[in-house]
């Protein structure tokens, strides 16, 4: 490959530079193929992140609002299936497997998932009338959920790089599907020039006020929740099902494995605001921190990094 490369936090060389994104190896084709060839519904649905963003309970919660005229909570697929399977990634799962898989059989709304930055979806989805659910996190949880997870895998047994050569990295925008700022900024942007299309949500705000951004998440999909549905309590019903203790407990997020090999239980660690406090030395984060605010200056778009 004549792309740009970088080894990754496994320590094997395996990140490139596809588009201004950096990919892992094992995924560029699926990449590349669905940038190419996806053509989108109008009513398809995109929820669209940062891996270890919060993607998982936008999942949850994106197909608990677009489909609860057909399940309701008592009978919801997430009681026996991870939001993965109910909600699958393009590039991680779709177009891993195939190339050119066939879609078309899903209902509508088909609901999938994407982390490609935005100038790099396929135009079908950014020129159709389909809608993107945007989820980003402050970065410092964002590398340490990460971070984690690496660890936890210790992929393949290789010696994974320390801590400080991580950051180095992340500090330079190269890590999976970063860098951080460019993926952010896309979808930030989208969402000012065109709301009714890029619907931006922060898991700080979600874990501070869950209810009123379902309802954000309802009225943009255009199936704002009713009074009748708002009275009978749809909406704490949804914010339960889907919270990090109730998913988390399902025997199917406890002991499931995803096609991909990813166990389920992978996806759900602690859910909570400020976890990189406990793994990343002040100067680091402070550094970090300064990097990302220079790079989303004049943007507008801030984050918490607390609770
Ligand atoms: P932590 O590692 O900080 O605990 P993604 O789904 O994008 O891979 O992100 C995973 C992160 O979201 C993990 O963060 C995970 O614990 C958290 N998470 C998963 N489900 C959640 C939920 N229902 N509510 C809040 N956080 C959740």
């Amino acid at each position: 490959l004549t792309l740009p490369a970088e080894k990754n936090f496994e320590g094997t060389k395996s990140l490139y530079l596809y588009k201004g994104t950096w990919v892992p190896v094992s995924l560029l084709r699926a990449v590349d193929s669905f940038q190419r060839h996806f053509i989108a519904q109008d009513t398809d649905i995109i929820v669209a992140s940062m891996p270890k963003s919060g993607t998982t309970w936008l999942k949850a919660l994106t197909f608990s609002v677009a489909k609860r005229h057909i399940y309701g909570p008592k009978e919801s697929p997430l009681l026996t299936a991870s939001p993965h399977a109910l909600v699958p990634c393009f590039e991680v799962d779709l177009y891993m497997k195939d190339p050119q898989p066939n879609l078309d059989r899903a209902p509508p709304p088909r609901i999938f998932s994407s982390h490609s930055h935005f100038t790099n979806l396929p135009e079908s989805i950014r020129n159709s009338k389909c809608k993107v659910v945007y989820i980003c996190r402050n970065p410092l949880d964002q590398v340490v959920s990460y971070f984690q997870l690496v660890h936890k895998f210790k992929l393949h047994g290789t010696p994974l790089l320390s801590l400080d050569e991580c950051f180095e990295k992340i500090c330079r925008g190269v890590h999976v599907l970063g860098p951080f700022w460019d993926t952010v900024l896309g979808y930030w942007k989208a969402s000012l020039e065109r709301p009714d299309k890029v619907l931006f949500l922060k898991y700080e705000d979600l874990k501070e006020d869950i209810i009123s951004n379902l309802k954000k998440i309802a009225e943009f999909l255009g199936i704002p929740f009713t009074e009748e549905e708002e009275k009978e309590g749809a909406i704490e019903e949804i914010s339960r099902l889907c919270s990090f203790d109730n998913l988390r407990n399902l025997e199917v997020n406890k002991n499931g494995v995803l096609p991909s090999g990813a166990p389920n239980s992978s996806f759900f660690r602690k859910g909570k605001v400020g976890d990189w406090a406990n793994y990343l030395s002040p100067s680091m984060a402070e550094n970090y921190l300064k990097i990302v605010e220079e790079k989303l200056s004049g943007s507008g778009l801030t984050f918490r990094t607390s609770q």
